[in-house]
Formats: C-alpha cells, sequence, structure tokens
C-alpha cells in the first residue's frame, strides 16, 4: 500500500501537481501577530520536525521578514521577476529557507512584461523540495491576499481578543466566501490572557460565521501574550529558538502536531493559478 501510494505521489509530482502543503497566513487587521507565528511555526516544523519548509513573504510593499531573520534584503523575489535563477535568491534561515518579498509597492507592477510562464516555472519547480509552504501576507483582504488564499487549500486566520482585529477577521472570511466562495479556515486566536479568553473569541467568530454565512470554521490554536516574544524581536531572535520552553512556543509546537497529523492534499498548480487570480498569466 505504502509503495503503491509513494508511487503514485512521485508520478502526479511530475505534472506539476505538488504534494507540498501551501498554507496561507491572512488576518483582518494588522499587527495581530502573523509574521511572528510564520516564522516561529517555519521554524519548528523544520527544526522540530524535521520538514522541509519554505517561508514566503507576501506582505506585498511591506515585506519583513528579512528584519527578523536578519537575511539580505536585497535578495528578494522582485529579481526572480528579473529573470534571476530562484536558487540564488532563496536564503537559509535557520533550519528552514526564506523568499523574502517585494520591498516597494510599485515592484509588483513594474514586472509586467516578464515571461510568467518562465517564473512560474521556476517556483513550481523549486516548490516540489519542499514539505510545507508557508506564505506570510499583509493585512486585509486586497486581491494580492485574496489570490494567495484562492490559490491555497489551506489558509491560517490571525486574530486577537480584540473586538476590531475579531470584526475584520469575520469580515475577510465574508468577503472570501461570498466572493469567491472559499471556505478553508483555521483560526489562531493570538495575544490571550490564558486559554479561556481564545475560545470564547474564537466561540463569537464562529457563531457569527455560522449564522450569516452557513460555512463552518475551525480553532487550530490559541496563543498566549507573552513578553518573551518581544524581548526575542528586538534582539532579532525567534521565541521559538530562545525560549523553547514558553507558552507561546509550546502552544505552536502542538498546532505544528494537529498540522502533521493531517495527510498531504495534492495540489494543483499553486502558483499558475495565483497569478492568473491576479490578472497576470
Ligand atoms: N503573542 C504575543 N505576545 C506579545 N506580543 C506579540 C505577540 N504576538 C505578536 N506580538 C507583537 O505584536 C507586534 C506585531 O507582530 P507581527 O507578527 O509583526 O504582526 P503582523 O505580521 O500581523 O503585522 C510585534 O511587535 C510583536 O512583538
Ligand atoms: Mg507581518
Amino acid at each position: 500500500m505504502i509503495d503503491q501510494a509513494s508511487g503514485l505521489r512521485a508520478l502526479v509530482s511530475k505534472n506539476g501537481i505538488h504534494n507540498s502543503k501551501f498554507i496561507t497566513i491572512a488576518s483582518g487587521k494588522g499587527g495581530v501577530g502573523k509574521t511572528n507565528f510564520a516564522l516561529n511555526f517555519s521554524y519548528i516544523l523544520a527544526q522540530e520536525f524535521k520538514k522541509k519548509v519554505l517561508l514566503i513573504d507576501a506582505d506585498i510593499g511591506m515585506a519583513n521578514i528579512h528584519l527578523f531573520l536578519d537575511l539580505d534584503p536585497v535578495k528578494n523575489m522582485k529579481h526572480l521577476f528579473m529573470g534571476e535563477r530562484i536558487e540564488n535568491i532563496i536564503q537559509k534561515a535557520y533550519a528552514f529557507d526564506a523568499l523574502l518579498g517585494f520591498s516597494g509597492l510599485d515592484e509588483l507592477y513594474e514586472m509586467d512584461d516578464m515571461p510568467m510562464q518562465t517564473v512560474i516555472a521556476q517556483l513550481d519547480a523549486v516548490s516540489k523540495n519542499y514539505d510545507y509552504i508557508i506564505i506570510d501576507t499583509g493585512a486585509g483582504i486586497d486581491e494580492k491576499v485574496a489570490a494567495f488564499l484562492r490559490a491555497s487549500s489551506k489558509s491560517y486566520i490571525i486574530t486577537t481578543p480584540e473586538p476590531t482585529a475579531l470584526m475584520d477577521a469575520y469580515a475577510l472570511i465574508k468577503s472570501m466566501y461570498n466572493m469567491y466562495g472559499y471556505e478553508s479556515f483555521k483560526i489562531v486566536v493570538n495575544m490571550c490572557r490564558d486559554r479561556e479568553e481564545g475560545t470564547l473569541t474564537f466561540s463569537k467568530l464562529q457563531i457569527s460565521v455560522n449564522k450569516f454565512l452557513d460555512i463552518d470554521v475551525d480553532l487550530l490554536g490559541v496563543l498566549p501574550y507573552t513578553d518573551n516574544l518581544k524581548t526575542a524581536v528586538k534582539k532579532k531572535e525567534l521565541i521559538a529558538k530562545s525560549y523553547p520552553k514558553d507558552a507561546y512556543t509550546k502552544s505552536i509546537r502542538q498546532i505544528c502536531k494537529e498540522e502533521l497529523k493531517i495527510e498531504p492534499k495534492s495540489q494543483e498548480r499553486f502558483w499558475q493559478k495565483l497569478f492568473h487570480f491576479m490578472g497576470k498569466s
């Protein structure tokens, strides 16, 4: 059985179908902890669970992952569209790899004349090397964030217990569902006082989603507020590395375990779809 399944996987991966899981991390409101979640989730999956992980900074115009990882900001996705080999742009960060984003808002729009099929072919080829491709996006729901969500079979929505963050998370889910019929959401509640505050926050969101949209959402995890995260950020370190026993790190480790229980779902032509949704192909 196992041999048959792996044979099948090898076969489909030749036809542009990935076994890698694309997970897009989004939020309604900014500053809720998406980037820190993406970084520490990638770190633990790679470092502790030995998965091959590529973290992509898709906060277009305000990419900032290089600041947390002390990487060379010059090597970013812009160069992919200028004909550079992707292997020269991807950088090592601890046990995972990182692909940095565009730093200026106009950069994506300057790429119109680039051969999209070449870019897609490079991204496709490299994606097959990873078990997980984690995509950190900017806040809100512009067409670019929507495109990443639509192309991913999975999305994690980060919120905090604050009413404004919760309202914006609901607005994001609502527009993704109403505009595109997208309904694959897992919720992470960050900066909680305790587990109860997180589950209560999640239920408020779930009640609205059930009632007004007639779909369901899952609670993926509750992350505590912790000063250790701020200390780590100031030192350009990852909390998961510097404070492996902090409750925040433990919660992310638990989310990794939950994610690893789920059988990989093959995903067809992620990059092709993404650029199509962005109106670029
Ligand atoms: N669980 C947490 N506890 C304490 N501070 C946090 C926590 N999560 C995020 N922060 C702080 O919130 C700020 C925004 O985090 P960031 O990950 O950059 O958010 P986003 O990517 O959603 O804009 C950072 O200054 C970070 O230090
Ligand atoms: Mg961010």
